[in-house]
């Protein structure tokens, strides 16, 4: 099998799909390994680490495309403005493809005989955790929140006792304790904020303590804040209110806000108004994770950095991108991990009826699969309110 990794293409993505260790181990197996040159340099592996791991480097991307039997992107189609075309008849990608803009774009694919696999879909069951790339994204990226967020407040972290005084810990609040949300709070508490929390699943109440923060407990009917499989229901707008509500108190004792909150293929819960952020301190900071989804935070804007009444306010949409190569090595496992599952002796082996194969296969056999029809979301990535009141924004390129 020929695998292959070409250059990336969406705009300000350093990451990597394979990094030469991993290719090393996919050589080992027998695979012949090819890369576009200086795919790996936003990651800082350069052409002659992948020939040492054994790979082929190739002139540039299209010659990737002609050769391989199996590309593996880390954003393409839909997550890169990739056209379908590029393709040719029979090949197999994986990668995220962000399958929610995707539309005639299958039919071409299905056309090709091309087999999609968007990484996006991975279920959150135990045996897909090894390839789910975007929980080891949502990783990083909750590290990453913290760190920008330390290094913009006017203030440290930890709480300092010295001859000169003593400085209280920064106050932290995060809401939405799923994946980047728990990665926050580790990295705040290693920081020593003095950090609290707040999911709409109480289940989570105790992996926040077991972390040394403190668990937010606001009076709110949550019965149903999630599904068999564990994920969070969409709650509606009075809840909503009740929430907002619940937590100005809390937001306006913070210095430092994280959001994180999402609920699977909807838009991102407003759950922070201007109105709250007017009660935090002037010097405080906010990022907003859940920027791309329209964010958590009423004033955010995607990709920018909004200053409100004194308060700083980020919404990146890709932090992992600026931690390259630990999110390029995580996600070189994730994808070799997933290629496993699709091989048998050396061989592509795609089977419909495995619960990963299903659930992430987009177009296969000259079909559109379309794993999830209805997504919920209204496949518009930008928020649907304009900046109101006196903020000003900036982009946030290189954070
Ligand atoms: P996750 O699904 O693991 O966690 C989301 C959490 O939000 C869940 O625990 C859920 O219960 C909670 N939640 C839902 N509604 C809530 C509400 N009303 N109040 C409080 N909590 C609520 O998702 P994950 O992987 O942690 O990602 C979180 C968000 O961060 C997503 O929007 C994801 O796209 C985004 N993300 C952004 C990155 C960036 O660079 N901006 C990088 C990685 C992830």
């Amino acid at each position: 099998m020929i695998v292959g990794v070409p250059t990336e293409t969406a705009e300000d993505e350093p990451r990597v799909a394979l990094v030469p260790p991993v290719a090393a181990e996919l050589v080992d197996d027998g695979h012949e390994v090819c890369i576009a040159a200086g795919a790996g340099e936003g990651s800082d592996w350069a052409d002659d680490d992948y020939r040492d791991a054994g790979c082929e480097v190739l002139t540039d991307r299209d010659a990737v495309f002609e050769r391989a039997d199996v590309l593996l992107q880390v954003r393409g189609l839909g997550a890169a403005d990739e056209s379908p075309e590029v393709y040719r008849e029979g090949q197999v990608v994986v990668g995220l493809l962000g399958p929610y803009d995707l539309d005639s774009e299958l039919d071409t694919l299905a056309d090709r005989d091309v087999s999609a696999f968007a990484l996006e879909y991975i279920p959150r069951i135990s045996r897909a955790q090894s390839m789910d790339a975007l929980s080891s994204m949502a990783s990083v990226g909750g590290y990453k929140a913290t760190l920008l967020a330390a290094e913009e407040l006017p203030e440290m972290f930890p709480m300092e006792m010295t001859a000169a005084g003593t400085v209280q810990p920064a106050d932290v609040f995060v809401v939405g304790a799923g994946v980047a949300g728990l990665k926050a709070i580790a990295t705040a508490e290693r920081l020593g904020a003095a950090v609290r929390a707040y999911d709409i699943r109480p289940e989570v109440k105790e992996e926040v303590e077991s972390l040394g923060a403190d668990f937010v407990e606001l009076d709110l009917e949550t019965d149903d804040a999630s599904d068999e499989e564990g994920r969070a229901r969409e709650q509606d707008e009075e809840f909503i209110r009740k929430q907002r509500e619940m937590m100005t108190r809390v937001v306006a004792d913070s210095d430092v806000l994280i959001t994180t909150a999402a609920i699977p293929g909807k838009p991102s819960p407003e759950l922070v108004t201007t109105e709250m952020i007017d009660g935090m301190d002037p010097g405080s900071v906010i990022v907003d994770l859940a920027a791309e989804g329209g964010g958590n935070c009423e004033p955010t804007r995607a990709d920018e950095t909004v200053h409100h009444e004194g308060v700083t306010i980020f919404g990146p949409t890709n932090l992992p991108a600026t931690v390259t190569h630990t999110a390029s090595q995580l996600y070189a496992n994730n994808v070799t991990n997933f290629l496993d599952n699709i091989t048998e002796d050396g061989e592509l082996d795609i089977d419909t009826e495995d619960e990963i194969v299903d659930a992430t296969l987009l177009t296969h056999d000259g079909t559109v699969r379309n794993p999830r029809e209805d997504d919920g979301s209204d496949g518009d990535d930008e928020p649907d309110d304009e900046a109101g009141g006196d903020e000003t924004t900036e982009g946030t390129d290189g954070e």
